[in-house]
């Protein structure tokens, strides 16, 4: 069927296939990067890979403006559930879900999660099967070698890996990690949105692995 991606700015991606579009991380009010604004996102899943602001971000109110069902770690699930979402697919890392467009696993994440100090459960990466393309978004974490395990078990076309370091990967790191995994295409993400997060990333340069450098607000179209 085939994808297109948009690409959010900072760490936030929208994957549309056919009738169905996939959030992850939609984090556009104070991202300095987006080009867009919660208002401009029409979806029917959203996906997280954990609670942080800078990812959890708009969620609430774009899952409420589009009946939207969100996909996100057990207490995080929790947390949006009181905050008025209504369509909620809890879950952890190690487990896969159903959905209407095909289904969303949560792997491993090395990092911390949680909202205006409440613990939002275990951060994690998201695998999404959808338009049957896999994707990879790693989330925040450092690096693991047994992101090597979950590029044998996934196989993902594409990964999108934070490398903007201090918080996660720094370009280094981020290499590595794409020489586990083997994802045909990694695109670095969670770098340059802030100062803290200002990086030059062309140490980012896997071996055997195409680097696909996005700009916020860009398409990408992949059969
Ligand atoms: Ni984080
Ligand atoms: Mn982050």
């Amino acid at each position: 069927m085939g994808i297109e991606i948009t690409f959010l700015g900072h760490s936030g991606v929208l994957i549309q296939a056919g009738a169905h579009t996939l959030a992850i991380d939609p984090f556009l009010t104070g991202n300095p990067a987006a080009r867009h604004t919660p208002k401009d996102i029409k979806c029917t899943h959203i996906a997280l890979t954990h609670g942080h602001a800078d990812h959890l971000g708009d969620t609430v109110e774009i899952a409420r403006a589009n009946g939207a069902t969100v996909i996100a770690a057990f207490e995080l699930s929790s947390y949006l559930e009181s905050q008025g979402v209504g369509k909620l697919e809890p879950g952890n890392p190690g487990g896969r879900i159903a959905t209407d467009f095909g289904w969303v696993a949560f792997t491993q994440a090395f990092h911390s999660s949680s909202y205006e100090g409440v613990y939002m459960g275990q951060p994690c990466g998201v695998v999404a099967n959808i338009g049957g393309v896999t994707l990879h978004h790693l989330g925040d974490t450092a690096l693991f070698s047994d992101l090597k395990l979950i590029g044998e078990l996934y196989k993902p076309t594409v990964s999108f890996i934070p490398v903007g370091d201090r918080f996660t990967m720094g370009p280094e790191h981020g290499a590595r990690a794409a020489e586990m995994i083997k994802p045909k295409f990694a695109v670095p993400v969670h770098y340059g949105t802030w100062p803290l997060l200002a990086q030059d990333i062309s140490a980012f340069a896997p071996a055997g692995v195409k680097v696909r450098k996005m700009t916020a607000g860009e398409t990408w179209s992949i059969e």
